[in-house]
């Protein structure tokens, strides 16, 4: 087995500083200081006096394991105020209120939230929060393109019922989206895959039979959403194309829903026209009812046994003519180097992912994956049982190996 450190964590290491300015939304700030938490970051707190009024400082010091400033005054360690800033490797302010956005374009510094990013050099994501009137106004306006203008990212607002009982744009976003989009923050500053277009397809196919039933398989996209997720943490441009799953898109990334491998052949062959590289995770089906019927089907009061012919698809990733790195999986329940060393030429891949899909926690519905990758070099890596997130980033690595240098 190589030796490798299982990337798990999407924030491993890093100093998140998060910024709390004051809105009704400042509860779901908790549950994002614990979610960076759990995402492996080291979070670190700064409130303004009105966020105090809205949540308590003692909330985010036993979700954090840290102290929060609140009172730049107060801060224990000298020079704390300008301390924090240095520390980041990225700030968060989640919500940042109307007046939050009016100090940062002018850098103003009248809060420890304001001060901090106004001293950071981290790179700084808001998340802003507030009344729709307040965000449409043209001086929030106008204040959003100077930060936008200044590198600043932004997550939201959301359209949706607002505090008030209206509707409109104003909604913090959700907190996956927040995090969501620091990842992506973070891939395009720093990631190994920046200025890369990464196609990566997920999930099963449906195949009707008539218009109410189908033929599809167990595959929940899982794993391709992990690689899409993985290659957008690392600066790509990801294009997914996905079967019918029920899982949300990430923040960031362009998905593309098919149902059929005739409408996923079609997507792929437009996406992979510049790509980088096409990871094939998805699960198409080989074969599709050859007559479809136009109605439901009708059981006759007799009859005991219905045969359907099928027909076969078309072998998505060999027809592809190219598409950069080709990766293919391999999903078996037996003979598994057999069958994955003859998919190898077969598909014109650069190396093919096999798992066992009958083994516990490995391939179908599984958050987990036990991977064995054969290379077109002859090269084989056996791996142990690991999140299919940090399947991904294995996978990944040995795209990059394999890249085109960039023009
Ligand atoms: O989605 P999850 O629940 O997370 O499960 C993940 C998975 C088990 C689906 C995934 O890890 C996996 O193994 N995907 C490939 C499934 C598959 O179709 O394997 P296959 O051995 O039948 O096909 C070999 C390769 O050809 C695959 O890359 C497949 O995408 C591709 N293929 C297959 C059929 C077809 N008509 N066109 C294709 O391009």
């Amino acid at each position: 087995m190589p030796a490798f450190t299982p990337r798990d964590l999407p924030l491993q290491d890093l100093h998140i500083v998060l910024g709390v300015t004051g809105s009704i939304s400042c509860y779901k700030a908790a549950d994002l200081a614990s979610k960076l938490r759990q995402a492996g970051a080291a979070v670190e707190v700064v409130m303004t006096p009105a966020a105090a009024q809205f949540i308590s400082p003692l909330t985010f010091r036993s979700l954090t394991g840290r102290d929060v400033i609140v009172d730049m005054f107060q801060a224990a360690e000298a020079e704390a105020h300008v301390e924090v800033a240095r520390r980041a490797d990225a700030m968060v302010i989640a919500p940042a209120t109307a007046d939050c956005l009016a100090s940062l374009a002018h850098g103003l510094a009248g809060d420890m939230v304001a001060l901090t990013a106004l001293a950071t050099r981290a790179p700084i994501l808001l998340a802003p929060a507030m009344d729709n009137h307040m965000w449409e106004h043209p001086a929030t306006q106008e204040n959003v393109l100077t930060l936008r203008e200044r590198g600043v990212a932004f997550v939201g607002p959301m359209e949706g019922r607002l505090a008030s009982g209206r509707t409109g744009a104003g909604r913090l976003a959700e907190v996956p989206q927040i995090i969501g989009a620091l990842r992506q923050l973070l891939g395009q500053r720093t990631g190994d895959l920046r200025g890369r277009h990464i196609v990566v397809s997920a999930g099963g196919t449906h195949e009707p039979l008539d218009p109410v039933r189908f033929i599809g398989n167990r595959s929940s996209g899982r794993m391709g959403f992990a690689i899409a997720e993985a290659a957008r943490d690392r600066g790509a441009f990801v294009t997914l194309v996905a079967g019918p799953v029920a899982l949300e898109t990430p923040w960031g990334i362009q998905r593309v829903d098919i149902q059929t491998v005739a409408e996923m052949l079609v997507a792929l062959e437009q996406a992979t026209a510049d790509s980088d590289a096409i990871i094939m995770a998805a699960a198409p089906a080989d074969f599709r009812p050859a007559h479809p019927a136009d109605h439901k089907i009708k059981k006759a009061p007799d009859q005991s046994s219905l045969t359907i012919e099928l027909a076969q698809n078309p072998d998505i990733i060999a027809s592809l003519p190219g598409g950069g790195v080709r990766v293919g999986f391999a999903a078996e329940t037996r003979n598994l180097a057999d069958y994955a060393r003859q998919k190898l030429p077969a598909k014109r891949l650069h190396f093919i992912v096999a798992n066992d899909v009958s083994a516990p926690g490995s391939g179908f519905g599984t958050e987990t994956n036990q991977v064995v990758i054969f290379h077109d070099d002859g090269r084989v890596e056996e791996f142990p049982l690991l999140s299919k997130y940090a399947v991904a980033h294995l996978i990944l690595d040995r795209v990059r190996e394999r890249l085109q240098p960039q023009s």
